[in-house]
C-alpha cells in the first residue's frame, strides 16, 4: 500500500487537527490507507494546537505570513513547507488565511476544509453571529474541497444543530465545534478510503 502523507495547517487553538491526529490512531489510518499525519504547519507561532502535536511525536512548522510582502510570496513558502513531506492530502483545520489560486491548483482534488456553516450560506467571517442575526433556527459545519473560490467547493459532509434561544455567537459555535470534530476526521477517513480503492484498481 502507498504510504500516503497528511499535512494539516493551522493558525489557532488545532482542536480539528487534534480530533483528526486522535482519529487516525483509533482508526488505525496507518494499517487501513497507509495514511499517517506526517506534519502540522501553522502561520501562526503561538497557536496552540503545535505543541500539541509535538507532544504526540508529529512534526511542525512555522511559516510567519506577517514575514512575506504579499499573498503569493506567502504561499510560495507555504507550499515549499508542505512538500518537504510529499502529502496525499493536505487538511486545512481553522487555517485562517485565503489561499491564492495557484496554491489551491497545486493542491487540486488533496485540499480539505471544514467552515463552521450550513454552506453555502454564510461563507466568510462571524459565521455563527450572522446565522443567528438572520433568525436561522439551524447551523452547523460543512468539510468541503478547496476551490479558487473561498469557501465553496464539493461538499463532503455537513453535520447540523439547533440554534437555541438566547444562543451568543459562542455559545453556537461550541455546539458545532464539537460535531466539527466528528464529522471532519470521518470525511477524511472516507476521502482515505475512496483512494485507497481507486489506487487499488488496475
Ligand atoms: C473551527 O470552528 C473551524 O471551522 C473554523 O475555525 C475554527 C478552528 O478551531 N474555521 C474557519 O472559520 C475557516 N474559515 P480549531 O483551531 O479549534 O480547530
Amino acid at each position: 500500500m502507498p504510504s500516503r502523507n497528511i499535512v494539516i495547517l493551522i493558525s489557532g487553538g488545532g482542536s480539528n487537527m487534534a480530533a483528526i491526529v486522535q482519529a487516525a490512531k483509533r482508526g488505525r489510518w496507518q494499517q487501513r490507507y497507509g495514511a499517517q499525519v506526517a506534519a502540522v504547519i501553522s502561520n501562526k507561532t503561538d497557536a496552540g494546537g503545535l505543541r500539541f502535536a509535538q507532544e504526540q511525536g508529529i512534526a511542525t512548522a512555522v511559516v510567519d505570513h506577517k514575514a512575506y510582502a504579499d499573498r503569493a510570496a506567502f504561499d510560495a513558502e507555504l507550499a515549499r513547507a508542505i512538500d518537504a513531506y510529499q502529502p496525499a492530502l493536505v487538511v486545512l483545520a481553522g487555517f485562517m488565511r485565503i489561499l491564492t489560486p495557484e496554491f489551491v491548483a497545486r493542491y487540486a482534488g488533496r485540499l480539505l476544509n471544514i467552515h463552521p456553516s450550513l454552506l453555502p450560506a454564510f461563507t466568510g467571517l462571524h459565521t455563527h453571529q450572522r446565522a443567528i442575526d438572520a433568525g436561522c433556527r439551524f447551523a452547523g459545519a460543512t468539510v468541503h474541497q478547496v476551490t479558487a473560490e473561498l469557501d465553496h467547493g464539493p461538499i463532503l459532509a455537513q453535520a447540523v444543530v439547533p440554534i437555541l434561544p438566547g444562543d451568543t455567537a459562542d455559545v453556537l459555535a461550541a455546539r458545532i465545534l464539537t460535531q466539527e470534530h466528528v464529522i471532519y476526521p470521518r470525511a477524511i477517513a472516507q476521502w482515505l478510503a475512496q483512494q485507497t480503492i481507486t489506487q487499488a484498481q488496475p
